[in-house]
């Protein structure tokens, strides 16, 4: 199919700080949740690594991702152990290629690059009075550089990394305090670099603040109270910026971010196709929060249900409806298949699987038409241009011994999805702004903790346990995606 894209179409990449960035305690950067969790792999859980601060006993826990339970180790908290690699350290070391880096960027003809800022490099502490001048200098020169090869950054505020000493001293999201500290840090960025971003997104995956407890909201507690109000918390902080970014540049475009797994029903039984409409709420209750600026009717009634009391105020609502965003970003990877909650459901978390998609080797299924019915339920549903600001085949890529490496399952992943853009763009007139693939750069995996597990048009010289030359390779997917954008679609 011959595609033919709207000019300001956002043709892009995209990486987060604690996995691209490394240098996590460089230039006066605090810790952050990411800093303390170990690697893992498909098998193996990642860590968080603690330290028993009577004793000096040194202890891990599983990280627990999916409303897990995150064993608290006693009078512990969490530390940098010695004997442990933690993949966000040292990350892709974009910190020491960041010229070469952007500059390849530049050369593939991006036009928006999407990055989260690290909140610990500019309040180290999360609760600091001033920001770090370094951490600042530091995005500074990346959006110099974003400014010298033409490509609009879409920033991101908070992508899986809050300042550990945010959970220490204050128990993560579920507590109030973290709005005001959360404001103030978007204030300091939001001016700083006024001159420099347009497109920024709050919260990365909002949805899962309330399924990953240390990793997206800073807390180790996974009870519904706990989670309604870290996501609570999340809204009126994100509404709060929102009017913020408005303020400090009426051109500022501000969206919210959900992970977008689309849920087929696995039957026409009844109790099926009800199931998969009660679990779209799973992302739909975010969006329509931050879309029409009001907790819909089925939480309310579910949190009376449950007994679920949140901590707020009158303002926290009237700042909710006057904060409302500007455009929907989101991920999109897979889809998964739902039936009425049974025995077999409970054991696995990504659902039955679909016999009718082909799956990546970490059980993934690869589903393009899915991506075409979620931008029109998404644009029918919220009328509000939307932004794919995540997709992307996630591969053990290895270098022929030509040097080439040969990813022509990605450039296949990729070309079917652009296809299913284009279709829901021109046959359904839905508003899409851009398409950022995840991990333009191979960065390690959130899930996993590992290298292996790479995304990228470009391949970065480095295994799981950061061992490598950090050089960065062309995949063969570059040079198509580079040819795509100079022929828009
Ligand atoms: C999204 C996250 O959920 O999925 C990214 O926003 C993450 O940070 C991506 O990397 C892919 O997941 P994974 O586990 O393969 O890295």
């Amino acid at each position: 199919m011959k595609r033919n894209f709207p000019e300001e179409f956002l043709w892009g990449g995209a990486t987060s700080a604690c996995q691209f960035e490394g240098g996590y305690n460089q230039q006066g950067k605090g810790l952050t949740v990411a800093d303390v969790i170990t690697n893992g792999s498909k098998e193996t859980t990642r860590k968080i690594t603690w330290k028993n601060q009577k004793t000096g006993e040194e202890s891990t826990s599983e990280v627990g991702a999916f409303w897990g339970e995150i064993v608290v180790p006693k009078d512990s908290i969490p530390t940098v152990l010695d004997d442990y690699f933690y993949p966000s350290h040292i990350a892709s070391n974009f910190y020491d290629h960041m010229e070469e880096d952007m500059r390849l960027l530049g050369e593939l003809g991006l036009k928006a690059y999407r990055m989260s800022i690290s909140w610990a490099r500019i309040f180290p502490n999360g609760d600091d009075e001033t920001p770090n001048e370094e951490g600042i200098n530091f995005y500074t020169n990346v959006f110099k550089l974003c400014k010298k090869y033409n490509i609009k950054p879409v920033v991101t505020t908070a992508h899986y990394d809050i300042p550990l000493n945010l959970v220490i001293k204050y128990g993560g999201w579920k507590n109030r305090k973290l709005i005001d500290f959360y404001v103030k840090y978007c204030e300091t960025i939001f001016d700083y670099f006024k001159n420099y971003v347009e497109y920024w997104i709050t919260f990365n995956e909002i949805n899962s603040v309330i399924v990953e407890n240390f990793k997206a909201a800073g807390m180790y507690s996974n009870t519904e109270q706990d989670f309604a109000q870290a996501a609570h918390n999340q809204f009126v902080a994100s509404a709060r910026a929102v009017m913020l970014a408005k303020k400090i540049n009426s051109e500022n475009k501000v969206g919210c971010m959900v992970a977008y797994t689309l849920g087929y029903a696995k039957t026409c039984h009844p109790e099926d196709q009800l199931e998969a409409l009660l679990r779209s709420r799973d992302y739909n209750f975010f969006l329509e929060v931050q879309c029409n600026g009001a907790y819909p009717a089925y939480k309310t009634k579910e949190y009376e249900r449950k007994g679920i009391h949140l901590d707020s105020t009158n303002q926290d609502f009237i700042d909710i409806k006057n904060g409302s965003v500007d455009y929907i970003a989101f991920s999109y990877y897979t889809s998964g298949v739902i039936t009425k909650k049974n025995e077999e459901d409970e054991l696995d978390l990504m659902g039955p699987s679909n016999p009718y998609l082909k799956t990546n080797d970490w059980g993934w299924g690869v589903d393009p038409v899915g991506l075409r019915y979620s931008l029109i339920t998404l644009s029918e549903r919220y009328k509000k241009p939307l932004f794919i600001v995540e997709n992307g085949y996630g591969h053990a890529d290895e270098k022929d011994n030509n040097g080439k490496i040969k990813d022509d399952y990605r450039i296949f992943y990729m070309d079917e999805h652009i296809t299913e853009i284009y279709k829901a763009i021109y046959l359904d007139g839905v508003d899409v702004l851009g398409y950022t693939p995840w991990g333009c750069i191979d960065c390690i995996s959130l899930g996993t903790g590992e290298m292996k597990k790479r995304y990228g048009l470009i391949f970065v010289d480095v295994d799981n346990l950061g061992n490598g030359t950090f050089k960065r390779f062309k995949k063969d997917s570059y040079d198509w995606y580079q040819n795509i954008i100079k022929n828009n679609g």
